[in-house]
């Protein structure tokens, strides 16, 4: 079945946040531990961290458009130059 942009768009919006968020599979969650000098500690989920190389070491992730919103964890990485990242298990095995 073929649907286009103007379809999800006009799909009632739990309708289409079901569709997204299933649409790239089962995603990991992860949280992003940062600092911000100014309002201290701030920690956050993640599911987009991806692993890109590791010699050198390399990691991404993919944060929400800045603008509307704060982006604390972007922000608060540019300030510092230092974040942690913990990958959340999923102890049931599956
Ligand atoms: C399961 C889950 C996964 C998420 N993954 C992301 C993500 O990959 N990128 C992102 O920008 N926000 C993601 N979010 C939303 C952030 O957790 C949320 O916007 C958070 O407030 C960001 O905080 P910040 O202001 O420290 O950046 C996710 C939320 C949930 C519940």
């Amino acid at each position: 079945m073929l649907i286009n942009a103007d379809q999800i768009q006009q799909m009632d919006r739990i309708k289409r946040l079901n569709f997204i968020n299933a649409i790239t599979g089962i995603k990991p969650a992860n949280l992003i531990g940062s600092n911000s000098p100014k309002h201290g500690s701030n920690l956050a989920i993640f599911s987009s961290v991806v692993h890109l190389g590791s010699n050198p070491a390399l990691l991404g992730f993919i944060t929400r458009p800045t603008g509307e919103v704060p982006r604390n964890t972007l922000e608060n990485i540019e300030a510092t130059g230092y974040y942690t990242i913990n990958h959340v298990p999923n102890h049931r095995g599956c």
